[in-house]
C-alpha cells in the first residue's frame, strides 16, 4: 500500500514536542502541506524552521483562537483536508492527592485535551463538509481507556472525554466523508513530563514498566506517527469512530 497526500493541506496542533512532530514530519514526507500549532512558540518555531512549515501560535482551549486558526489555514490554502490533535498532555502537572487538586489544574488539563478538539472540529467541519472529505485524528492516550499511569485525574478524565467526543465526531460527520478516530499512546519518552516520569521509575520500575509492554520496549514518536498516517489516508476511509491503542500490547 502506497499512502500519499500529495495536494492534501493538514494542521497538526502539539508541534512544540515530539508526537506532534513526528506526525507533521510524517505526513509532510508523503507529500502533504503542514500547518503546525502550539501554545509554545519556541519550540515550534524551531521545528518549522528547520522543514520549511507554517506555524501559528495559539491557546487553541479558546474558541475563538481555535477558530481564527482554521481561518488562517484556509486563507493560505484554501483547504483543509486533515486535522490531527495531538496538542493536549499534562500541562506541567504531576500526580497529587485528589484534596490538592484546583479548578485552574483541571481546567487547563481539559482545554488543551478536549476543549481545543472541539474547537478545531467545529471550526474544520464547514469546510471539510463542502469538500466532502476530511480526515480528522486526535491522540488520545492508554489513559483514555484506562486509570492514567500519571496518577492525574483530570488527564485521565479528560482523555475519556476525547475518546467520548471522537466517536461522537464520527457519528455527525462520516456521512459527508469526514472521518474521525482516535490514537491511544502507550508511553513515549516524548516530553520534558514523560522524561521526568520515566526518571522517577529509577532502574527497577522502568524495568517493570518495559516487562508488562508484550514488544518489550517502549514505544517511539515515529510509532504512533505511522498509525495517524494511515487513519488520516485516502486507504482509511472506512474506519471511523475507532480508538487505536498504538501501545505494544499490554496485558
Ligand atoms: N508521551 C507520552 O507518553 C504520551 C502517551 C499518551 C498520549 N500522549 C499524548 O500525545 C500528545 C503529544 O504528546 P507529546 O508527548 O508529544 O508531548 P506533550 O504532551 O508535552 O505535548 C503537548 C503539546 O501540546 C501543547 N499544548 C498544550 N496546551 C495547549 C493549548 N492550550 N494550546 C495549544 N497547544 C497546547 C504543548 O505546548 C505541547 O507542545 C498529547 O496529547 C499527549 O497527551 C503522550
Amino acid at each position: 500500500m502506497h499512502i500519499s497526500f500529495s495536494g492534501r493541506t493538514a494542521l497538526v496542533t502539539g508541534a512544540a514536542q515530539g508526537i506532534g512532530q513526528a506526525i507533521a514530519l510524517g505526513l509532510a514526507a508523503a507529500g502533504a502541506r503542514v500547518h503546525l500549532a502550539d501554545i509554545d512558540h519556541d519550540g515550534m518555531q524551531r521545528f518549522a524552521v528547520q522543514h520549511g512549515m507554517t506555524a501559528h501560535v495559539a491557546d487553541l482551549g479558546d474558541r475563538t483562537a481555535a477558530h481564527a486558526l482554521v481561518d488562517a489555514v484556509m486563507g493560505h490554502d484554501a483547504r483543509l483536508d486533515i486535522l490531527v490533535h495531538a496538542a493536549g498532555g499534562v500541562r506541567g502537572q504531576v500526580g497529587r492527592p485528589i484534596e490538592d487538586i484546583g479548578p485552574a489544574d483541571w481546567r487547563a488539563i481539559f482545554e488543551a485535551n478536549v476543549d481545543a478538539a472541539f474547537w478545531l472540529a467545529q471550526a474544520a467541519a464547514a469546510p471539510m463538509r463542502a469538500a466532502g472529505y476530511g480526515r480528522i485524528v486526535n491522540i488520545a492516550s492508554g489513559a483514555g481507556l484506562r486509570p492514567s499511569l500519571t496518577g492525574i485525574q483530570a488527564y485521565t478524565s479528560a482523555k475519556h472525554a476525547l475518546v467520548g467526543l471522537t466517536r461522537q465526531l464520527s457519528q455527525d460527520l462520516a456521512r459527508f466523508g469526514i472521518t474521525a478516530n482516535a490514537v491511544a499512546p502507550g508511553f513515549v519518552r516524548s516530553n520534558p513530563a514523560s522524561e521526568r516520569q520515566w526518571q522517577s521509575y529509577g532502574a527497577d520500575g522502568q524495568q517493570r514498566l518495559v516487562d508488562a509492554i508484550h514488544t518489550r520496549r517502549l514505544g517511539q514518536p515515529a510509532d504512533i506517527a505511522n498509525a495517524v498516517l494511515f487513519l488520516a489516508s485516502d486507504q482509511a476511509s472506512w474506519i471511523t469512530g475507532e480508538i487505536l491503542s498504538v501501545d505494544g500490547g499490554r496485558s
